[in-house]
């Protein structure tokens, strides 16, 4: 099993994508690092536990990081995630394990002694960040950089131009492109946008799952009321899971290589991915961005991992 490090700010899509990759045998989640983003840090920390109990694995450490932005203040995403960052679900604290402090110590001490231990970024980029920041070459071995972030041709989901977790922290997503020195595998809204949790896959994991669907229910029904409101959209995206899946299965996802950048300043193109497609700036490229998804092995794994479909 590939040993990875979750870095991510549940959310909703946090975790329904910490339970894709708790349930596959392909990945080893060696801890989960916090950032505040959808909700503040102490929140999220709470929802993996929350999440880990579920899945019966509170084995796994939780370490809280950043509370802030690199430099712009703070903007959560509790008008789409709820208060409590599970759709106001308000499900029970796990109290019998707690969150442990510095999630940055732990990236640097895991990098240190698993050098090939890939990361999944699966919130705004702080904790990414500062630990590039300490020490880029400590990150020179890592087997594989996944973020869900960014957009390419799409439009953006809190502005024309910008995703959430790029918009959140437009600093430590420059950061990122600027300093990470192994290619970033870049799921951003463009392929994520796809991934549509419709009723009747919930439905269908209710029937199959009931422990699963009660909770995936509990937590999405804030999310379907939202995607309605303001997308029209019949169900909700998800997207945080697409880029589990990409790290079980690279197959699921297609892109081509090139040099992107962030925009840091805080204007109206604050956040923006810009991909450089057409080598204007004759810079070796630092990610693989993904354009294209197979929707249906998605849905596959998701409903066989998280709710045990035998064949879906
Ligand atoms: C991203 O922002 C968050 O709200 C989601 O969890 C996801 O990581 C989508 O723009
Ligand atoms: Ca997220």
């Amino acid at each position: 099993a590939r040993n990875v490090i979750i870095d991510c700010d549940p959310g909703i899509d946090d975790s329904l994508a910490l339970l894709l990759a708790l349930n596959s045998p392909e990945l080893n989640v060696v801890g989960i690092t916090i950032v505040c983003g959808n909700v503040p840090t102490h929140i999220g920390a709470e929802n993996a536990l929350k999440v880990l109990a579920l899945a019966d694995r509170l084995d796994i450490p939780v370490y809280m990081g950043a509370n802030r932005p690199l430099v712009v203040s703070y903007t959560s995403a509790q008008d789409t995630h709820g208060d409590d960052g599970l759709g106001n679900s308000h499900l029970p604290a796990v109290t019998k394990v707690h969150a442990a402090q510095n999630a940055g110590a732990f990236i640097e001490q895991t990098l240190i002694e698993d050098p090939t231990v890939s990361i999944l970024a699966l919130g705004p980029l702080t904790n990414i960040a500062e630990a590039l920041q300490r020490d880029a070459s400590l990150f020179n071995q890592v087997d594989r950089f996944v973020l869900m972030g960014g957009n390419y041709r799409s439009h953006g989901n809190c502005s024309p131009v910008a995703e959430y977790n790029f918009w959140c922290d437009p600093d430590a997503a420059k950061v990122v492109f600027d300093l990470m020195p192994v290619p970033i595998e870049m799921v951003g809204l463009d392929v994520t946008r796809k991934i549509v949790l419709t009723p009747s896959l919930l439905a269908y994991v209710k029937a199959i799952n009931a422990e699963m669907g009660d909770f995936i229910e509990k937590i999405t029904r804030f999310y379907f009321d939202f995607h309605w409101q303001y997308e029209r959209v019949i169900g909700c995206v998800i997207n945080d899971p697409l880029a589990v899946a990409v790290m079980i299965d690279p197959e699921i996802l297609g892109g081509f290589a090139a040099y992107t950048t962030v925009v840091a300043t805080d204007d109206v193109a604050r956040g923006q991915s810009i991909v450089d497609d057409h080598e204007f700036w004759h810079r070796p490229a630092n990610s693989q961005i993904m354009t294209d998804v197979d929707v249906n092995t998605f849905w596959r794994l998701f409903l066989t991992r998280v709710a045990g479909a035998t064949d879906p």
